[in-house]
């Protein structure tokens, strides 16, 4: 009911009367009344005046499983949601219900993490109620040597969502960070379970740092926010619907072929550092090379001095720009 008398306060730009959502809803005055109460706790500001009804002034920030709900229009992306105040990580809470068997699409979204994780084993700052910190649990019946290509996909999938929701044009650092005028602004951390050749679950986590004000010091040379670019503050969940939705376009294309092909052109054209001079830090040892963008397979090409053309697997391996972090 919640979900509902929150669409129908959206869609309606003068002041719905108490009386009709009553009727539209089958249920009492107190029933509503309790739910306009609720959702002025989680944030909303709604104008209750006697006898004209009820009116929603400002969407807040808020980032509810109603709010979602009242935005998302995907087919399965988000449509089971677990939205907490606070967790470790996200990841680990949608592994955590992969095992018990949570359904495919199933999203979860935390206000919080303590201990978010980024790639290589490094810590990922989620500070409260500033950030999108989700993960999205998926269980493709395709083989596992496809799976490392979703952390690409979902990148052009933040990149679009943010595109549409903020008018910033990011680019992506390969395979999986999102940057904004050299620094980076979104981390993807997609973490697998396989059982002999086929895969039980993957989780794709997402990090955005939407509103946050600002970075520890040893952060603020490569870390931004949405905010400390645009100058101006977004509301999370329309970012979340338009990520999502992006997501399952992009999905859809990349399981018809389940490669980059139809994917690499638009991929290419968003890449940082593209026919510059990259350093491939890898654990055989560090070489630079000219990015040449990624191939079919998602590996990214690295053409050497002596012509050599590199594909490099996105595994342990990081890219820098020679000159710093893009
Ligand atoms: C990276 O850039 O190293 C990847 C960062 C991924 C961060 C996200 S936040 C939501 C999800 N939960 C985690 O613990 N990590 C990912």
């Amino acid at each position: 009911m919640k979900t509902e008398i929150l669409k129908y306060l959206k869609e309606t730009k003068e002041y719905l009367s108490g009386q009709e959502l009553c009727e539209r809803l089958g249920v009492s005055r107190t029933a509503v009344w309790k739910v306009i109460r609720q959702l002025q706790e989680e944030g909303y500001q709604i104008e209750a005046v006697r006898n004209r009804g009820y009116r929603l002034t400002t969407s807040g920030d808020v980032l509810t499983e109603a709010e979602l709900k009242s935005l998302l229009h995907t087919a399965r992306a988000g449509q089971t949601l677990v939205i907490l105040k606070e967790t470790d990580s996200t990841n680990n809470y949608a592994r955590k219900l992969a095992d018990q068997g949570a359904a495919d699409g199933t999203l979860v979204l935390a206000e919080q993490q303590t201990a978010g994780k980024g790639r290589r084993g490094r810590n990922w700052t989620s500070p409260s109620g500033t950030g999108i910190w989700m993960s999205l649990l998926l269980r493709p019946e395709f083989a596992p040597a496809h799976a490392s290509m979703l952390t690409l996909v979902a990148a052009m999938a933040v990149k679009q969502g943010i595109a549409e929701i903020t008018g910033l044009d990011c680019q992506i650092k390969w395979p999986n960070d999102i940057v904004l005028n050299g620094k980076k602004i979104c981390g993807i951390l997609t973490e697998m379970s396989t059982e002999e050749d086929s895969i039980r679950h993957v989780v794709i986590g997402i990090g955005i740092n939407v509103n946050i004000e600002s970075f520890p010091e040893e952060l603020r040379p490569k870390a931004t926010s949405l905010l400390l670019e645009a100058e101006q503050r977004f509301l999370r969940a329309p970012l979340v619907e338009a990520v999502l939705r992006s997501w399952e376009t992009y999905y859809e294309t990349y399981q018809s072929t389940l490669d980059m092909s139809l994917l690499k052109e638009e991929y290419n054209r968003s890449l940082a550092s593209r026919g510059q001079e990259v350093k491939v830090l890898s654990p055989k040892g560090d070489y630079t090379g000219v990015s040449q963008g990624i191939n079919d397979g998602g590996e990214l090409l690295v053409e050497m001095p002596d012509g050599e053309l590199r594909e490099v697997m996105s595994g342990e391996v990081s890219v820098r720009g020679i000159y710093g972090y893009v």
